[in-house]
């Protein structure tokens, strides 16, 4: 089986990557010259954990391969995936599908064969509906069948997403495109890896439900946690507690500044407006939109006052990816808080550390100090703020710490330290999101 992928992002990087490992050839094309170079050479743009090693093998074993041209091998692929970006559109959070449509056009103008087109990023409700009006217009509707194939990785761990799912969704409308993608996935079969088939619509509401379902359970722990603070009640035995009703589940309960990153926000944003297209509300998506902001500035805000409070004059974030294991930044809410104080604190100092992310961060244009030492990060500061749970700060040796800054406070926004004694004891002065 031949596979076309269009667009190399963490998406169709990883899809890629990971069908050349089941054995399939496939071949990954992007419109980024400099991307495409570097790929051939086995360079990846993204940091994902797993990623390196497993384009190189698969291009060694000449399963896996990178150019700029899809026409070139349009008409030698049995399925076309489209995993091109599909932003949010600024301003009304609609997404905006332009990349996809263009792709969409291309193929229709050089296809000469059957093949199967799947939609792998994320798209609204009845895109698949949209793209068979194009391909009706290029009367290549026999040639070209439509299919929903949504992802579920997760940065950071999306080798292991995409190789060992919880399950599969597969949504197409005939028989032929069903078959095709159920035999792209038969190599999880020894896995028993649930294949779920049903219908493109359907197919595309299961990604938008499941992300705006899972950004809605963060939302609720963070309340929860706000609560907690606020009552000193102990918020991890809540989660704990909560976790252990198997209907809960202990996964995304965890509380913390704040949900970023590039899909919860842009599905979260395009979900309540698929919904407002029917003329019907999701008052449950858009209150997690409204509160997760909410929960970024009122952090700010906190953060701030506690500055002002301890006469503050130079702060470290430690973290700015807006998760461990990733180098992206979007939505991060480390950025966030560091934007706000930029903004209300003029003399104020802030330097940053992030294993990964700095080179991003940097194109962010912030005027703030970067550290790739962290032991010198640490040199001189008077306040720390824990952004990111990198495991890289859960071994920080306080007693050192104490004497390379120069006053002691500490604000733990992943709850990383809140049952150590010792810090406080050592005479820190120490936040969190909430006191147990
Ligand atoms: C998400 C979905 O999980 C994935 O299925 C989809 O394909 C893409 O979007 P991703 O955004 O990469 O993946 O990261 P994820 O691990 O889901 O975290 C998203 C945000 O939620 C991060 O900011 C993270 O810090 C936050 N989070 C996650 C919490 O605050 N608490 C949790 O318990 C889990």
């Amino acid at each position: 089986m031949n596979i076309l992928i269009i667009g190399t992002g963490y998406v169709g990087l990883v899809s890629g990557a990971c069908f050349s490992e089941f054995g399939f050839k496939v071949t990954c094309v992007d419109h980024d010259k400099n991307k495409i170079k570097n790929l051939k050479k086995g360079i990846i743009p993204i940091y994902e954990p797993g990623l390196n090693d497993l384009v190189k093998k698969n291009i060694n074993n000449r399963n896996l391969n990178f150019d700029l041209n899809a026409n070139k091998y349009l008409n030698k692929s049995d399925c076309v995936f489209l995993a091109v970006g599909t932003p949010s559109r600024r301003g009304d959070g609609h997404a905006d599908l332009k990349f996809v449509f263009k792709a969409v056009e291309q193929i229709c103008s050089n296809v000469n064969k059957k093949i199967v087109l799947v939609t792998k990023s994320t798209v609204p409700v009845g895109t698949a509906k949209n793209i068979k009006n194009i391909i009706k217009k290029y009367k290549k509707d026999e040639l070209i069948t439509v299919a929903s194939n949504p992802e579920f990785l997760r940065e950071g761990s999306a080798i292991n997403d995409f190789l060992r799912p919880d399950r599969v969704v597969i949504g197409a409308n005939d028989e032929y495109s069903r078959l095709l993608l159920n035999s792209l996935y038969k190599p999880l079969n020894i896995r028993q890896v649930p294949i779920v088939n049903t219908d493109t619509e359907t197919s595309e509401l299961i990604k938008y439900a499941s992300n705006s379902f899972l950004a809605a359970k963060i939302t609720f722990i963070n309340e929860i946690s706000v609560f907690c603070k606020k009552t000193g009640t102990n918020i991890g035995d809540v989660t704990r507690a909560m976790g252990l009703d198997k209907r809960i589940g202990s996964k995304f309960l965890h509380p913390g500044p704040g949900y970023g990153g590039s899909c919860f926000p842009k599905d979260t944003l395009a979900m309540s407006k698929i919904f407002k297209d029917q003329r019907i509300k999701f008052n449950i998506v858009d209150s997690v939109i409204k509160t997760n902001d909410k929960i970024k500035k009122n952090i700010s805000i906190e953060i701030l006052k506690i500055i002002k409070a301890n006469k503050i004059n130079k702060v470290l974030f430690l973290g700015l990816s807006f998760k461990p294991e990733t180098d992206d930044i979007r939505e991060s809410s480390s950025i966030f808080i560091i934007n706000y104080l930029l903004k209300k604190h003029k003399k104020l100092s802030i330097s940053a550390h992030d294993p990964v992310a700095i080179p991003n961060a940097k194109k962010e244009k912030l005027n703030i100090k970067y550290y790739s030492d962290l032991n010198k990060s640490f040199d001189n500061q008077q306040m720390i703020i824990i952004g990111t749970e990198w495991n890289i700060y859960r071994s920080i040796n306080f007693k050192k710490l104490h004497l390379q800054m120069s006053s002691h406070v500490i604000y733990d926004l992943r709850n990383i330290y809140i049952h150590d004694k010792e810090i406080v004891k050592l005479g820190f002065r120490y936040y969190s999101l909430s006191s147990k």
